[in-house]
Parts: C-alpha cells; sequence; structure tokens
C-alpha cells in the first residue's frame, strides 16, 4: 500500500519554502497537467479520474474533515498501484485556495461537481459559481482549460448557464465522459432529479484580473505600528475583547492575546467579504513590530502584505483614535 502523503495541511502550502519557491512543481515535479476539484465530497470523481491520467497532478478541496478522510481512504485504494501518488486533498476554502495557490493559467481543468446549491435567494451570494466568481475561474485556467460543472438543482443550473453564455471568458464545449457517480449523484439520480452539466472551455483574453503578477510572499514580514507609543502596549493588555475593524476591504478579530515574553500573541480571525474567514495568530511585540507568531501562517500567500498593511493601519489607527482605552 502507498504510504506517500495524500492529505495536506494548509501549511504544506502557505508555510513551505518549497512550495512557495516551486508551486505545484515541488509536490508533482514533472507533472504533464493541472487540475483541481472543488468540494471533492468522498473523492469518488479523483478516485476514477487520476489513475487514468497518471502523468497529470489532481488536486481536491473540501471544508469538512469527515468527508475529507473519506476522500484520502477512497484515493489510497484508487492509486495503490502508483509508485507516487498523483493526487492531494487538503480541507481549505476553493476560493482561498484557488486564487492563492494556483497562478494564471496554471490549471487544465477547473472541475465543480454538486456544489452546495444555496437554495435560499439571500444566500445566492454564497455559491461558487457567481458573477464574481467567473473571472477568478478564467484566470487560473489555461487558454483552452475547462470548467466542468454539474448540478441537480435547476435554478443554480439556469443561471450557471446564463452567467457562462454570457461571460466573453467562456464557450460552451462538449461535456466530457466521466464513467462515474459521485455520492450526490447516486443519491439525485435515485429520487429521479434533473442533472444539469455544463462544459465551458476558458477563451483566450487579455483583460483579466489579477493575472501576471503571482508572486508568493515570504512567511516573515515584520511591520512596525507607524504611531506606536509603549503605552499601547498597556492598553492592548486593559482593552475588552474581541476587538474589531475593518480596513482596506478586510476584516480583522483580534482575541484576548496571550502575554507571552515576546509581546503579545492574539488569536486572530481574518476576513474578506464573501469568502471563508481565515485564522491566525499575531505577535505584537513590546516596540511596536508586529509579525504572525512563530507556528503559525498568513494563508493570503500573494496578498500577505497587503493584509499585514490593512492590520497594521487599522490597529494603528484604532490605538491613535483611543479606541481601547478603558
Ligand atoms: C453537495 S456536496 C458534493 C460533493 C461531491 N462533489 C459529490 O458530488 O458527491 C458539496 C461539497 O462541497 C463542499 N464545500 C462547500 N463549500 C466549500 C468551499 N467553500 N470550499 C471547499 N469545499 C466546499 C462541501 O463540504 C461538500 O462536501
Amino acid at each position: 500500500m502507498n504510504t506517500e502523503p495524500l492529505l495536506y495541511t494548509a501549511e504544506a502550502f502557505f508555510d513551505d519554502p518549497d512550495f512557495l519557491i516551486s508551486g505545484w512543481e515541488s509536490l508533482f515535479p514533472g507533472h504533464s497537467g493541472l487540475n483541481f476539484e472543488i468540494g471533492m465530497g468522498y473523492g469518488h470523481f479523483l478516485a476514477w479520474l487520476a489513475p487514468r491520467f497518471p502523468a497529470q497532478a489532481f488536486v481536491g478541496v473540501d471544508i469538512v474533515s469527515k468527508v475529507l478522510r473519506g476522500a484520502e481512504q477512497r484515493l489510497r485504494r484508487a492509486l495503490a498501484s502508483q509508485a507516487r501518488p498523483n493526487v492531494c486533498i487538503s480541507k481549505q476554502d476553493a476560493l482561498m485556495m484557488l486564487r492563492e495557490l494556483f497562478p494564471p493559467a496554471s490549471l487544465d481543468h477547473l472541475y465543480i461537481l454538486f456544489p452546495d446549491p444555496w437554495f435560499k435567494e439571500r444566500h445566492e451570494h454564497r455559491r461558487i459559481l457567481r458573477e464574481d466568481t467567473l473571472p477568478l475561474f478564467a484566470s487560473r485556467l489555461k487558454t483552452g482549460g475547462k470548467l466542468i460543472f454539474v448540478t441537480d438543482d435547476p435554478p443554480y443550473g439556469e443561471s450557471a448557464l446564463a452567467l457562462l453564455n454570457a461571460s466573453p471568458l467562456f464557450d460552451a464545449t462538449a461535456f466530457p465522459e466521466i464513467d462515474v457517480r459521485t455520492k450526490y449523484e447516486k443519491k439525485w439520480l435515485q429520487q429521479a432529479k434533473p442533472i444539469q452539466r455544463l462544459a465551458y472551455v476558458r477563451l483566450p483574453q487579455a483583460e483579466l484580473p489579477d493575472t501576471g503578477h503571482w508572486r508568493p510572499c515570504p512567511c516573515d514580514l515584520c511591520l512596525p505600528l507607524s504611531d506606536w507609543q509603549p503605552a499601547f502596549f498597556e492598553a492592548l493588555q486593559q482593552a475588552s475583547y474581541p476587538l474589531q475593524f475593518a480596513h482596506q476591504g478586510w476584516y480583522f478579530k483580534l482575541h484576548q492575546p496571550e502575554v507571552t515574553p515576546a509581546g503579545l500573541s492574539f488569536p486572530l480571525v481574518i476576513a474578506e467579504p464573501r469568502s471563508l474567514a481565515q485564522h491566525s495568530r499575531l505577535l505584537l511585540q513590546p516596540d511596536g513590530q508586529m509579525r504572525i507568531a512563530e507556528g503559525h501562517w498568513l494563508p493570503y500567500l500573494q496578498r500577505r502584505e497587503q493584509v499585514m498593511q490593512a492590520l497594521a493601519a487599522g490597529l494603528n489607527h484604532n490605538l491613535k483614535e483611543g479606541a481601547y482605552a478603558r
């Protein structure tokens, strides 16, 4: 039985010097194609697909631990005869992973099979395929790369179809042969639900946001709070927690810090609109320098500087305004 790792923690990407330098090449040296499945559930699809294309690399993501453990077992069985698995799976938010870990024009296929439909109108903005995510999908796909989308929810299927047809970034193409039923597909077929299968090819497009400047930032950014006064250190120990503020489009929440010899160590929550919150730990030194605490990392691989600057500016502003003075 193959014992190579399949299930990767976020640390393996966001805090690994090899990954920061060589990206997916460090995990899959010499691979001939890169493919990503969003919300892969119990891994039925990847376990069917990956052994058929052993020279290609496959990455799957889900946010539920139990599901990932099930997928790991299924994939281990499916890849047992391979010297080195060509699949890695990870527990992360798909949009975060796509935005931060895949360079522009790196993907051959992006698979989204039976995504959560978010039936209620007020929850539609949580769907993975929506107007504002299409440019991201397109930018991460190579020209000629394919977006494969399958749903059992007719309103979601209709909205996906309308968005894709209206998009200058994609063109409809033939749906590939997929000879496997995922857990959800079996379930919906048993209930005779209609299933909509969409395949779109990424068109060449010069004007895409977020392309051409993929540059992972180092993990050890250290920034000063520009108006730092030693009294702020005291104020932060006395403040009522959590401290919450928004700055430059980012939302921050700092929880009660631990007082350590190196400084105040705050559990940190970071969010941006329409994405899942991310967790880290901030160390604020007595001299007003702040950085991510040792053993922790900031998952915004390419936007670390931006996040840290927004955090420093927001915290600095609040301290200067006396917001945490008792
Ligand atoms: C309805 S299930 C479909 C699973 C699988 N594709 C199948 O067909 O059996 C949707 C999956 O998407 C996952 N998911 C939901 N939001 C996600 C996100 N933001 N990032 C990654 N996975 C997500 C869920 O945990 C769930 O396993």
